[in-house]
């Protein structure tokens, strides 16, 4: 399929835009400077903190697993069977306890948190996957 364009400067702090790329749904989000310094505060709950899944760009291998801190790209389907995980902006401690922001799959309840990185215990195996994705200009992502 062809890349598909994203204009990131459009994107509000903490919004979350939805793209389609090959038929899947990718969620790109604006991360705010709060979520990012949250994101290490929970890695010994996560079953992959550190990405080392293989299948996943390099650029993935880092703590906020993107190109950009706060610019999150993930494709917006559950590692389990595929439902699509809802986003959950400042309210997310109803299921995760201290953890402010994330995605939880309304499917049989799998958790990810703000870099798409998936809690222990729940049904999903991996991480959300990241698409191949670069930035050609500083507004415009560019995913595929
Ligand atoms: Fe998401 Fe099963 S499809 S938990």
């Amino acid at each position: 399929g062809a890349p598909v364009e994203v204009n990131v400067s459009k994107i509000e702090p903490g919004q979350l835009v939805r793209a389609e790329w090959r038929g899947k749904p990718v969620y790109v989000i604006r991360r705010t400077d709060e979520i990012i310094s949250a994101l290490p505060k929970h890695d010994g709950q996560l079953r992959d903190p550190n990405s080392e899944e293989p299948q996943q760009p390099e650029y993935v291998k880092n703590a906020h697993r993107s190109i950009k801190p706060e610019i999150m790209v993930a494709l917006g389907v559950c590692t389990h069977l595929g439902c699509a995980p809802t986003h959950h902006k400042g309210d997310f401690e109803q299921h995760v306890a201290g953890v402010k922001d994330g995605f939880f799959c309304p499917c049989h309840g799998s958790k990810f948190d703000m870099a798409g990185r998936v809690f222990q215990g729940v049904p999903a195996p991996l991480n959300l996957s990241v698409p191949d994705h670069s930035f050609p200009n500083e507004d415009t992502l560019l995913i595929g």
